[in-house]
């Protein structure tokens, strides 16, 4: 419990361009160590629409940790070890299919990983191993139930998401080209993103619920509309795109924290003890 007495019970994961959750003094600041590391930024402690939640910007204040930098694992353990059930994450997206325009909502049910992890320990996607063995099940990467509520949630204040769809998940920070583009395409691929994964495995082993709201901004490179396009895939565009959307998106995530249900129920396949085993690690300053 953080000291403003309020329980979090939902994490919510900022992506690109939302820096914020809860209005300017609002809520309480930690800075929570880990046995990981330190995590993107300071962890926002208070209550959306009466629910308690523990809010982090992703890429860290004024967005300066790279999606190959971000520190997953301690990000995760954080909010796990605040007592959170579930986790919220919005993430910035390039479509890989013409009718997946920016502006689009997107709640995914499945992802494709095509990161190959070279960032250090802070990317790797397990808290197992050292003698722990542990195979995640991680068939439903987004929880059936929440990505069932996520939608409801959003048609209830109007916004029809794109659901289900699969994300791929590169490493980036480079964007992709147009043959890798159109590969992810052929291989089922909805949307394209650098950041939710390790990060939905992560929740997984410790636990978590998980559900995502992907934010179109651009259309990917290997869409044959995106020559000479102006939603053509490019960083600027995405971050002017995700800033005049922020109200939006804010709203939608408050639609779908309240929409988590008090007993979700999931199964991951891992020992509980070795969960919190995990949770117990001290923290490293
Ligand atoms: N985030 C936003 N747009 C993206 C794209 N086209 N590829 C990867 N990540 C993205």
């Amino acid at each position: 419990m953080a000291g403003t007495g309020i329980e979090p019970r939902i994490g919510v994961i900022g992506g690109s361009g939302l820096q914020r959750l809860l209005p300017e003094g609002q809520g309480e600041e930690l800075d929570v160590a880990t046995p990981f590391g330190p995590t993107s930024g300071p962890i926002t402690v208070g209550e959306l629409g009466g629910t308690g939640v523990a809010f982090l910007a992703r890429h860290g204040r004024g967005h300066s940790v790279a999606p190959h930098e971000i520190p997953a694992k301690a990000n995760v353990w954080a909010l796990a070890s605040l007592g959170v059930r579930a986790i919220v994450s919005s993430t910035a997206v390039g479509g890989l299919r013409e009718e997946l325009a920016p502006g689009s909502l997107v709640v995914p049910d499945q992802l494709i990983d095509m990161t190959r992890a070279r960032g250090g320990d802070e990317r790797r996607d397990t808290y197992f191993g050292a003698g722990v063995v542990e195979h995640l099940t991680f068939a439903d990467p987004c929880t059936p139930s929440l990505v069932a509520a996520a939608r409801a949630a959003l048609a209830r204040i109007g916004e029809v998401a794109v659901s289900p769809a699969t994300t791929v998940v590169i490493d980036g920070p480079r964007f992709s080209t147009r043959a890798e583009s159109r590969w992810y395409r052929s291989l089922g691929g909805d949307i394209v993103n650098m950041t939710q994964y390790p990060e939905s495995a992560l929740a997984a082993e410790l636990g978590l619920g998980y559900v995502n709201l992907s934010f179109v901004t651009d259309t990917d490179a290997g869409v044959a509309s995106a020559v000479d396009d102006e939603d053509a895939v490019d960083a600027s565009r995405v971050f002017e795109r995700l800033a005049a959307a922020q109200p939006r998106i804010v709203a939608a995530i408050a639609a779908i924290v309240a929409a988590v249900p008090d007993d979700l129920r999931l199964s991951s396949g891992i020992a509980r003890e070795h969960v919190d085993a995990v949770l117990a690690m001290a923290p490293r300053v």
